[in-house]
């Protein structure tokens, strides 16, 4: 297969997490003959220091023509001064995902099963179980409604936005990914959906739990449904977070619910996910951020770089058995006890760095006897597969 993906480095730890990712997509394009066309574009505060734009046009262009778009991270205090609307998060994040139309945000979160000590919880919560998916809406509420400060700066308002088409899209998502997760799981459990709102006070979320619950009533009643308080919802991921399947929420709780939902599988650096809409492509990131305390250092997990690489194969490629590769490398790079430092517990671990990691793993993958990863749930979930002609092709800059 020959496809046309858009590499964001980006800021802080953004370009060494993802080298490391187009190190394990280039170890599994040859593994399975496949030509990946990757191109790297600026983006964020590097963008804004190149060309004085955090989303220059041409990075835009290239990811609108891209097949999917692998990103690091963006921002970082050299740019925290920049006017909201010019700022890496606003301008360069905010942007791609309004811009490319990537309306569901997929982040899942689970427990690896050598990084079950890395968990805060306690063993009895964490021997439960945690394998949850977050749907989180990504291109309404409060994040894209409209925003005031008064004249005098001394009172300000974000409107929160969401109309009924914005609630089934993302929740047909969400639908269909437990559906796609229950078939994964062989029937150990029937696929549940807990959509998380604030029922009790906003007018949004009133909007958002009939809605669901009409949806759910005429084309998903095979799936359990369930409504939860979101102040709820934050509760019950650290007392029983087994109790979860996919998470269906809108833009802001998603964002917190997820940091949430990453600290309990143990670090926030293994979380990768996954921003998708009706059309062809993809962007795919890790959910942490720039972290720029570490920038340089060659110690940043680059792990949820590359197991966004993997659900990027899965969901804008069709490519299971290449995503289930790199997923089973990961899990056996970890079950041989090799670690970046914020995982690490105990001291029988071999402690390695960013670039390390990226080795070991993008080396399993190579070699390693092909056999199904644990977790392959969401295959089904695939999107559009027209891909154009490839060539290899460098091109940072402006223009
Ligand atoms: C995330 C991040 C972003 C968000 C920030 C950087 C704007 O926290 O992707 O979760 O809030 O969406
Ligand atoms: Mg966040």
């Amino acid at each position: 297969m020959k496809a046309k993906i858009a590499i964001l480095p980006g800021d802080g730890v953004g370009p060494e997490i993802v080298a490391e990712a187009v190190k394990v997509l280039d170890a599994v394009a040859r593994r399975f003959g496949h030509d990946f066309e990757m191109t790297e574009h600026p983006v964020g505060g590097a963008a804004y220091d190149l060309c004085g734009d955090c989303l220059p046009d041409t990075t835009l262009a290239a990811c609108q023509a891209a097949d999917a778009v692998l990103l690091g991270a963006v921002g970082g205090p050299k740019w925290d001064a920049l006017p909201p609307e010019k700022r890496p998060e606003r301008r360069a994040l905010l942007g791609l995902r309004a811009k490319l139309g990537l309306f569901a945000n997929l982040r899942p979160a689970k427990v690896w099963d050598a990084l079950t000590g890395a968990s805060p919880l306690k063993d009895g919560i964490v021997a439960r179980g945690i394998d949850l998916l977050i749907v989180r809406e990504l291109t309404g509420g409060a994040y894209f409604g409209e925003k005031r400060r008064a004249a005098d700066g001394k009172s300000a308002y974000d409107m929160m936005p969401y109309s009924e088409r914005e609630i089934l899209r993302v929740a047909r998502v969400a639908f269909e990914a437990a559906r796609a997760r229950g078939e994964g799981h062989a029937a150990a459990r029937p696929p549940k959906v807990t959509s998380v709102d604030k029922a009790n006070v906003l007018e949004t979320s009133r909007l958002w739990r009939e809605t669901v619950t009409a949806l759910h009533a005429s084309e998903y009643a095979d799936v359990e449904l369930e409504h939860m308080y979101v102040d709820n919802a934050a509760m019950q991921l650290v007392r029983d977070p087994s109790r979860f399947d996919v998470i269906l929420t809108e833009n802001m709780f998603g964002d917190i619910l997820s940091d949430e939902g990453s600290q309990i599988t143990g670090s926030i650096g293994m979380l990768p996910s996954a921003s998708l809409g009706d059309a062809r492509g993809g962007l795919y990131e890790p959910i942490h951020g720039s972290a720029p305390d570490i920038a340089g250092k060659g110690i940043a997990n680059p792990l949820a770089t590359i197991l966004s690489a993997a659900l990027m194969l899965r969901h804008s490629f069709g490519l299971s058995a290449e995503a289930d590769t790199i997923e089973r490398a990961v899990a056996d790079v970890l079950a041989a006890g090799i670690r970046t430092q914020d995982i690490v517990q105990g001291n029988d671990h071999a402690v390695v760095s960013t670039s390390e990691m990226g080795d070991a793993v993008s080396g399993a993958a190579e070699t390693f006897a092909a056999r199904p990863a644990p977790h392959s749930a969401l295959s089904n979930l695939a999107v559009g597969l027209d891909f154009g002609e490839a060539r290899t092709e460098l091109r940072p800059g402006c223009k």
